[in-house]
Order: structure tokens, then sequence, then C-alpha cells
């Protein structure tokens, strides 16, 4: 069993659709272990993605990111990091498979409905910025 983190992001919840991708998670075997809607600062954004603080996209990431509330949930179950991504589909809603979330509900690269882990090890680092151990069942 796996934990990963699953950000469903403002353009995902302004639209409407945050029942439709919890859907997707639940469907395809991944347990809603902990979730939550949070209005972000632009210190837990920045936090958040310091990984990519030098990238040319950082300051329209973080932009983007309080530009309204998210929905943050842990996910959990086989595999649920890769399964994450699989459902995912690519971070380019124009590159992504057909059927994949970013497929049916992105706009554009900024905008592109959800953030998931991309290792195990990130997605335990991710987890324990939004979540305490007793929140997660
Ligand atoms: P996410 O999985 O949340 O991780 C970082 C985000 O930066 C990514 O999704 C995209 O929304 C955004 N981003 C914008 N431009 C790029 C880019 N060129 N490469 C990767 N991510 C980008």
């Amino acid at each position: 069993m796996e934990q990963t983190l699953s950000i469903i992001k403002p353009d995902a919840v302004a639209k409407g659709v945050i029942g439709k991708i919890l859907d997707r998670f639940e469907s395809n075997g991944l347990k809603i272990a902990a979730m939550k809607k949070v209005q972000l600062s632009r210190q837990d954004a920045e936090a958040f993605y310091a990984v990519h603080a030098a990238r040319p996209f950082f300051n329209d990431l973080v932009d983007f990111m309080v530009s309204g509330p998210v929905v943050v949930t842990v996910l959990e179950g086989e595999n649920a990091v890769l399964k994450n991504r699989d459902l995912m589909g690519a971070t380019n809603p124009k590159e992504a498979a057909p059927g994949t979330i970013r497929a049916d509900f992105a706009e554009n690269i900024d905008a592109n409905a959800v953030h998931g882990s991309d290792s195990l090890e990130n997605a335990r680092n991710e987890i324990a910025f939004f979540f305490s151990g007793r929140e997660i069942s």
C-alpha cells in the first residue's frame, strides 16, 4: 500500500468538477485517506513548490495556486503514486492521453486541474506539508 498527495487546483475547483475528479480516484482503486479544502497563502505555495523556485514559470505557478481554493487529498492504494500519475495524464493537457483527468478537465499547462506527487519520497514530504497523522485514516 502506498499513499500519495493530490491537489485539485483552483481551475478545477472553480469549474465545479471536484466530485468528478474524486470519482476518478475512487473508481480506480484509490481510497481517500484524508481531504481538505484550503486557500493557500503565497508563502504556502512558494514553500510547497520550492523545488521549482529557479524555473521561469515559478511566479506564474504561485500566482495561479493562490488564485482560489484548492482541494488537497491523500490517496491510498496499491502503487498509488504511479496510479495517480496515470489517472492525471501528462503535465501539459495538450499531451495528456484521452480519458485522463487533465485531458478532460484542464485548460493549459498552468491551469492543469491537478497536481500529484511524482515519487514515494516526495509523496511523504508533500503529505506531511498538508496533514498531521491524526487527519489521515
Ligand atoms: P504540477 O504537477 O503541479 O507541478 C508544477 C507545475 O508547474 C506543473 O504542474 C504545471 O502546472 C506548472 N508548469 C508550468 N509550466 C511548466 C513547465 N514548462 N514544465 C513543468 N511544469 C510547468
